[in-house]
């Protein structure tokens, strides 16, 4: 066991909701938090639901003499063995950033001797002003650091910066920052993302929607965990995430050629579009609209399934993951489909759903069900990240019960 602890600030904002969920999940991986709710957090949660999910009382008060005896706030500060503050207001990044302290929160972020780790969370508008952009300068000039914010919808209705993390992705940066080694630590994951393409003559292809979005995320969920992770992309405009191998392939040939040659893996998961055919022959030379008014007929040929090659394969992975995207009676089909390709989970989402007026295939959203040897889990709506953050979590505890 790490022993490891931390201060968490929980400032007055709307996302404070979220940090009792990041105190749940670190309490999970045996993070110990001690808490401080700012004033204006108090409005948002309340002190009884901090402290029953922290274990014990919440600091709150600067000048209560009760708190100062049990704990003065100096030790308060320097207790743990990093300071985090979620979320992080417009006003409390400014306090440190101009060095100012008249509250309990405030003070303890000047007096700590530990490392500070940011979670911001505020309307686009304030992100972006003038005055925050130079507290947040100054602050990782101090050596502060940041998570998130990211882009999504406020709960002001806007959309832009501002969304505070998610809670795994603060887990994941307080698990940084503590040098506390993932869940997937020592594991080789394998993970494919975005469509192939079949060449019919040097300037025309066969392709899918897929913009490898949820791939991604899955890949850089995992690698987050600690995994080894390589990362087999189609061809799509995303940058890749930190810490992952990138394998850059196009046709369905060439993504089964590269996940034969970055195997073995202990768990892969098939996110990627493949195309089902290809056609024949791809013309060396442009094919030219007919004069003769005759449509050049294209034959199709199979590609590879390469999610059922490697399940049956002499390196079968551990865990083999696949998905399936399917417009009708979806689970039924993607019950049907984890026999026939021999995966061990299938992934389904319904990809003619419409999830804030967006498609599943290239939008920011998903909602699946994970079908295992186990039954049907339906997971609510969620963004890409968090399928990512969630999944990597059940891999996680997956592996650990077959080890
Ligand atoms: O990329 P995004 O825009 O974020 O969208 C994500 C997604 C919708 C593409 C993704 O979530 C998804 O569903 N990926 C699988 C799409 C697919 O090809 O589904 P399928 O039902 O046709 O295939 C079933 C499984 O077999 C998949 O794991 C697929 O990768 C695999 N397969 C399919 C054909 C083939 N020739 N070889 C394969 O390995």
């Amino acid at each position: 066991m790490h022993g490891k602890s931390i201060l968490l600030i929980i400032g007055g904002g709307i996302a404070a909701y979220k940090s009792l969920e990041l105190i749940r999940r670190l309490s999970e991986r045996g993070v110990k938090t001690r808490a401080i709710l700012t004033k204006a957090g108090a409005e948002f949660v309340t002190p009884l639901s901090v402290s029953s999910l922290a274990g014990e009382k919440v600091f709150s008060d600067l000048f209560s003499l009760t708190d100062e005896a049990e704990m003065g706030h100096i030790e308060l500060s320097r207790s743990a063995d990093l300071v985090v503050v979620a979320p992080a207001t417009a006003d409390l990044m400014g306090k440190l950033a101009g060095g100012l302290a008249n509250d309990l929160a405030s003070t303890a972020l000047l007096a700590t001797d530990k490392p500070i780790l940011m979670a911001p969370a505020m309307n686009v508008r304030m992100w972006e002003s003038p005055s925050v952009r130079r507290s947040v300068e100054q602050l990782k000039k101090d050596g502060v650091l940041f998570v998130g914010p990211n882009d999504g919808e406020m709960a002001c209705g806007e959309f832009g910066p501002g969304r505070m993390a998610e809670p795994l992705e603060i887990v994941a940066a307080i698990e940084r920052a503590l040098k506390i080694e993932g869940p997937l630590a020592g594991v080789r994951a394998l993970v494919t993302a975005g469509p192939t393409r079949e060449p019919v003559d040097p300037v025309r292809f066969l392709a899918n929607h897929s913009s490898g979005k949820q791939g991604y995320a899955i890949a850089d969920a995992l690698a987050r965990a600690g995994a080894d992770t390589t990362l087999i992309s189609g061809p799509v405009s995303l940058a890749p995430p930190t810490g992952v191998k990138l394998m850059r392939v196009t046709t369905a040939r060439e993504m089964l050629a590269a996940c034969e040659s970055a195997l073995p893996a202990d768990v892969l998961v098939m996110a990627a579009a493949v195309a089902d055919w290809r056609p024949d022959i791809a013309a060396n030379s442009k094919i030219k609209k007919s004069t003769d008014r005759i449509v050049p007929l294209i034959k199709l040929v199979e590609n590879p399934d390469i999610l059922h090659t490697l399940a049956h394969g002499p390196q079968r992975p551990r865990l083999v993951i696949g998905f399936a995207a399917e417009t009708d009676d979806v689970v039924e089909n993607a019950v049907a489909k984890r026999a026939r390709k021999g995966a061990d989970w299938i992934i389904a989402n319904d990809v003619s759903a419409n999830l804030d007026g967006e498609s599943v295939m290239g939008g920011e959203k998903n909602r699946i069900h994970l079908i295992s040897e186990t039954g049907t889990e339906d997971w609510p709506e969620l963004s890409k990240s968090e399928v990512g953050s969630r999944l990597a979590l059940r891999i996680a505890d997956k592996l650990k019960g077959a080890a």
